[in-house]
């Protein structure tokens, strides 16, 4: 028998004892790894994982103890180099220009999350990226925002793959992605934490679109989802949830999806989408309580990134 059945029986036999044991997360090897991973000190405070024991309460601990070893989400390194090398914003470049436009953009966010908005926002922890048409930036901007908002000492993010027929972030992020959401849509024996990838930005975890399905589509705006949605919002209260979607116009499934959402991220390519589409793009989530439109690839003086100007509705 190895270490770990060894613990898990001996964690089983003391539960059946009726005594509680204490959740240890994450693992002391596991602890290790992490820190190397970061290349920070295995000493350094862990954050919190995700494994299933988070959010459980004390009584659930032990059992979730014992699930622990099957239930552990697995941790993927993302190399930040590439990543830099690619545009993107990385925690060891944290001085640049898109970082500091991605902080303009994922301020209020955050603080509307957090709770720290005039009224209350329902929800406000889920964040929709969005846009009219497809290619406009959603996947660019929902991936640095995630990251960015990662770099937040007391932001904790899972940036999940939303966009299921044409998933594109674990290529973006160069992650090898397996299971994710389409497979916790279709199948009941496997549960969040069992697909969820923690990566090594600290802080960032990614829900990766999941198996290829011939009804993803369908899927995405389906009951089943809904509901895993309101799920995960409730399981995850105190982490910020950033949905790469597909676009507005055309599909449907988007705005089933922009429906549970707090706050919607609309992309607007500069000098490229027409004016009336991005109207008709607005319209389709006018319900929701927080609507920030970005304009993506705006030409400015010099080169580097693009953000321009952006506005906030409904708030
Ligand atoms: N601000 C930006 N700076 C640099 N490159 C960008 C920027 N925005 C988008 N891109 C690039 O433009 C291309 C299209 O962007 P992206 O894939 O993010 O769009 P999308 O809206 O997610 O597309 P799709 O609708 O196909 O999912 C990508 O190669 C991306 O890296
Ligand atoms: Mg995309």
């Amino acid at each position: 028998m190895g270490l770990i059945e060894q613990a898990a029986k001996r964690l089983e036999e003391l539960k059946r004892a009726g005594i509680e044991v204490p959740v240890a997360e994450p693992a002391p090897a596991e602890a290790q790894a992490r820190g190397a991973a970061r290349g920070g000190s295995a000493a350094a405070a862990p954050s919190a994982g995700d494994g299933a024991g988070l959010f459980r309460s004390p009584a659930a601990a032990s059992e979730a103890v014992a699930e622990a070893p099957a239930r552990r989400s697995k941790l993927v390194e993302i190399d930040l180099q590439r990543l830099a090398a690619n545009g993107y914003v990385t925690p060891t470049a944290p001085r640049s220009r898109l970082a500091d436009e991605m902080r303009v953009i994922k301020r209020p966010l955050i603080s509307n999350a957090q709770g720290k908005s005039a009224a209350p926002i329902d929800a406000a922890n889920l964040v929709m990226v969005t846009s009219a048409l497809p290619g406009e930036g959603k996947t660019f901007m929902a991936i640095n925002l995630a990251i960015s908002m990662a770099m937040e000492l007391d932001t904790t993010v899972l940036l999940v793959d939303a966009d299921v027929a044409r998933p594109a972030i674990p290529e973006r992020l160069g992650i090898d992605a397996g299971r994710g959401l389409l497979d916790l849509l279709t199948r009941k024996d496997i549960d969040v934490a069992d697909v969820l990838l923690r990566t090594s930005i600290e802080r960032l975890s990614v829900l990766p679109a999941g198996t290829p399905h011939s009804r993803a589509t369908e899927l995405l705006a389906s009951e089943a989802m809904s509901r895993l949605v309101e799920e995960m919002a409730s399981r995850y209260p105190d982490r910020i949830l950033v949905f790469d979607a597909p676009p507005l116009i055309s599909s449907t499934e988007s705005r089933v999806l922009a429906t549970h959402m707090g706050q919607i991220v609309l992309v607007v390519e500069a000098d490229r989408t027409p004016q009336a589409s991005v109207k008709q793009a607005l319209a389709t989530v006018e319900q929701c309580p927080v609507v920030m439109t970005v304009l993506n690839k705006t030409e400015r003086s010099g080169s580097g990134s693009y953000y321009g100007y952006y506005g906030a509705y409904g708030q």
